[in-house]
């Protein structure tokens, strides 16, 4: 059975966190795109050209410990601007949401390009401040030296990036569940997402 969850929204809105909560609940794989733009990102720091890295990237590039890093997402929001670059990695993230047994995936574009046929989407969005602060704390506690203000500014920039280029900007897809967890813990998200999905599961 092919049972696709998608899950969209702005940087740290807490996307991946219920998309792996929901992936263990349900038994789904899961796959944080973010994380294929976040090594293109990286190769085009070490001075390959984007297009290139796309084609060749492999599961072992997806290494999310040298990928979390602020320089990172900026030059991935920079990549995912790119249709030819996006236009390589759309097959992939096709196949991996139709798989049969189950998919959770996490991203900008999920439900309106990817997947447009998923069974749930959810766009996750929360204030920038709260979003920000978020991932302040868990950039500082992987060792990371930034401040508060720069991830806001980080945050920003890239939610102006992302929402605004001409290909497979961030938006959330017309029948998308909207959740804000701007004063939502994650057991609130986790629960209300958990009942959306079983409604819609056959049988
Ligand atoms: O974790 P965070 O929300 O900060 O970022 P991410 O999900 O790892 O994504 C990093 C960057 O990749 C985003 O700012 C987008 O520019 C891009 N991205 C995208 O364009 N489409 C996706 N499906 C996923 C990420």
């Amino acid at each position: 059975m092919a049972y696709t969850v998608a899950i969209d929204g702005p940087a740290a809105s807490g996307k991946g966190t219920l998309a792996r909560a929901l992936a263990a609940h349900f038994g789904f794989a899961h796959l944080d795109t973010g994380l294929l733009y976040r090594a293109v990102g990286a190769r085009m720091l070490d001075g390959i050209e984007p297009l290139a890295a796309a084609r060749a990237l492999r599961a072992d590039d997806l290494d999310p410990a040298l990928l979390r890093t602020q320089a990172v997402a900026e030059a991935a929001s920079k990549v995912a601007a790119r249709p030819e670059v996006r236009q390589a990695l759309l097959d992939f993230q096709r196949a991996f949401a139709r798989r049969s047994g189950g998919a959770v995936l996490d991203g900008r574009d999920i439900g309106t390009v990817i997947c447009p046929e998923a069974e749930t989407k959810l766009f996750i969005t929360a204030s920038a401040e709260v979003r920000a602060r978020r991932r302040f704390l868990e950039l500082i506690a992987a060792g990371q030296a930034v401040t508060e203000a720069e991830v806001l500014a980080d945050v920003r920039q890239r939610d102006d990036r992302d929402m605004n280029r001409a290909d497979a900007p961030l938006r959330a897809a017309d029948d998308a569940v909207r959740m804000d967890t701007t004063e939502m813990g994650i057991d609130a998200v986790l629960e209300q997402a958990v009942a959306l999905i079983a409604a819609r599961i056959p049988g």
